[in-house]
């Protein structure tokens, strides 16, 4: 019992240390893959969950994507973008393992992260900011009208 309790700590304790599986909800912030820029382990499928705890869209840029890519995508490594919170098919927005800089933004974003036997690949990194409400532009449209 105690030996099971040990080994749970210590699973705990590696998810941390890992960054697999993590939700995202401060203003800004960075988003790698495990190990990153050491090479991520084999066999993963790690979920990082992005929102906005007062409800403001989350703008998700990605900066850089080393992956082992392969032509059938799901053969290898690979990365999903979805609109909400879980990897609805249906509300998946975009695919991808090569190296390419896009931006998503939504009130929710999940991203999976799946890789598979073999690796050696950097990873990815990901920063995102929250967009702010319509403040500013609320700001504008009053200056506009104020003249
Ligand atoms: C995110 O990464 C950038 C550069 O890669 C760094 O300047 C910044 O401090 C990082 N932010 C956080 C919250 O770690
Ligand atoms: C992350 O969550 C998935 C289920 O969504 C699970 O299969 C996987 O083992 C988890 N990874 C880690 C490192 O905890
Ligand atoms: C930002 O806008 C969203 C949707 O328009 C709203 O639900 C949310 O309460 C707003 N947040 C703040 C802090 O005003
Ligand atoms: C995300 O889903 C919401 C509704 O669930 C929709 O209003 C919004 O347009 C979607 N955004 C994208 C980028 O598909
Ligand atoms: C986000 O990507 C779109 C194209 O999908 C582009 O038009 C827009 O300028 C980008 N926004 C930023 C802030 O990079």
């Amino acid at each position: 019992m105690a030996l099971l309790f040990v080994l749970f700590i210590l699973h705990s304790l590696s998810i941390y240390v890992n960054g697999c599986n993590t939700t995202y909800t401060a203003t800004s912030g960075n988003i790698t893959s495990p190990n990153y820029p050491d090479p991520y382990d084999t066999n993963l499928y790690c979920t990082y969950e992005l929102y906005s705890p007062t409800g403001e869209v989350v703008e998700l840029y990605v900066d850089f994507v080393d992956l082992e890519c392969c032509v059938h995508i799901h053969q290898c490594d690979y990365i999903q973008i979805y609109n909400g919170s879980s990897a609805d098919k249906n509300q998946r927005l975009r695919e991808f393992c090569v190296n390419t800089r896009v931006n998503f933004s939504s009130e929710k974003l999940f991203i999976v992260f799946i890789s598979d036997i073999q690796s050696g690949n950097k990873g990815f990194s990901m920063h995102y900011s929250r967009k702010m409400n319509n403040s500013l532009s609320r700001v504008n449209n009053q200056r506009k009208e104020n003249k």
